[in-house]
């Protein structure tokens, strides 16, 4: 059997394996879960169909931002989205004009009043990371490049719960700057989470375009919670290419907000800091006694001593698989190690989907904090 078969076949078997993400039996989103499209053929992928559809729409819907070549082609319009808004409406929007959206974001973040614990900002991530997190290698589709969760029936998947939260905050900033394309917001949106929430450094470019709803991708590319090692490894290195280091390293945003019974079934944060991002997932699931929560929700676990925090079956998988704990027992020792991986891998995650002659810059850019601009 070839590599590729392979990795196609175990996938599939993960899936197909796959209890549903959203576990609760009184979950009203659980009719969502069984629903399934199929993706489209990598050959439908890989001409320039899709594309030229987004483009057209994305013409139609924002005013003609993009060009075309006299032959009718996309002229790889490729050249990505800020070109072709500079083509159409004489406005090339520079990494200022990107930072004044960033200040937006962190301006927002801060303005959750009695929301949560107090940030936007965890769900603005969540959204980021579920906008990339859909990327297929083997079919080259899904990732950021065309934010088709705004459509029905990615925006409905069992995964996605809560995320409409996430979607109407970002599209406040979207009226102010009409020329930035959803997946350079979410994705931007993401990255002023993780800084303004005291993370690393997240780099990043433009160049997203928006797509349409034939792009949008089938429910069950990304992980479920309610499984172990070789699910996220299937969803994870086979799907989007990550390494175990990597899975480790992306699993630190627990660090970040809370589940909520309901939009995932799950209750309750991971860390007693859930809007400042520190190695603390990693350091309690190593000092901690966890054991299984007795309630009728879905299985997860609580800490033995203060019962107020909780870990996700997968949580608990990055200290019981051998090759995932050695990762994470370094991140629970160095946090600016854990910082330095966590830059890397959100950026790579950001990416995916993107055509990297899409990105206006070759090299990501490096946005300021509101703090740094005072
Ligand atoms: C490794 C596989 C992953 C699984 C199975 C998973 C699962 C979940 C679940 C079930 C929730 C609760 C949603 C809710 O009830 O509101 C959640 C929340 C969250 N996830 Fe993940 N996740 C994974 C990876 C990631 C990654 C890679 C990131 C970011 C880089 C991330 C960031 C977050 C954040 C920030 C929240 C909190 C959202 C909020 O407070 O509203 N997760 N995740």
């Amino acid at each position: 059997m070839s590599f590729a078969l392979l990795r196609a076949s175990v996938r599939r078997t993960a899936l197909r394996a796959a209890a549903p993400r959203v576990a609760p039996k009184a979950a009203p989103r659980a009719a969502f879960r069984k629903f399934s499209t199929p993706p489209p053929t990598p050959e439908a992928a890989k001409s320039n169909t899709g594309l030229i559809v987004g483009v057209v729409a994305a013409v139609v819907a924002g005013g003609g931002y993009y060009y075309f070549s006299s032959s009718g082609e996309v002229s790889n319009a490729v050249k990505g989205g800020v070109q072709s808004i500079k083509a159409a409406t004489k406005f090339t929007p520079s990494q200022q004009d990107y930072q004044k959206v960033y200040n937006k974001i962190a301006e927002l973040l801060d303005e959750a009043g009695d929301y949560d614990d107090g940030s936007y900002g965890p769900v603005i991530l969540r959204l980021a990371w579920h906008a990339s997190g859909t990327y297929d290698v083997e079919s080259n589709t899904g990732g950021s490049n065309y934010a088709t969760m705004r459509f029905e029936p990615e925006s409905l998947h069992g995964a996605n719960a809560g995320l409409d939260v996430a979607r109407g905050l970002m599209e406040k900033i979207k009226v102010q700057f009409p020329w930035i394309s959803y997946g350079d917001l979410w994705t931007l949106g993401g990255v002023a989470a993780v800084q303004e929430m005291a993370g690393p450094k997240i780099p990043w470019r433009p160049g997203r375009i928006d797509g349409v709803a034939d792009q949008a991708t089938p429910d069950g590319r990304l992980p479920d919670a309610t499984q172990g090692a070789a699910h996220l490894r299937a969803q994870l290195i086979i799907g989007c290419s990550f390494n175990d280091q990597e899975i480790v390293a992306l699993s630190g945003a627990h660090a970040l907000g809370r589940c909520h019974a309901n939009r995932s079934g799950f209750e309750g944060p991971w860390t007693f800091s859930p809007t400042t991002l520190t190695n603390d997932y990693f350091k309690l699931l190593f000092t901690e006694s966890w054991v299984w929560k007795k309630w009728s929700g879905p299985k997860q676990l609580e800490d033995k001593k203060t019962k107020s925090l909780m870990m996700l079956p997968t949580d608990y998988v990055v200290i019981s698989d051998k090759s995932f704990k050695k990762f994470a027992k370094a991140y629970a020792d160095d946090n600016d190690l854990f910082f330095k991986d966590f830059s890397a891998v959100v950026a790579k995650l950001f990416e995916l989907g993107v055509p990297t002659q899409q990105f206006v810059a070759s090299e990501p850019w490096i946005m300021k904090t509101l703090d740094e601009q005072k």
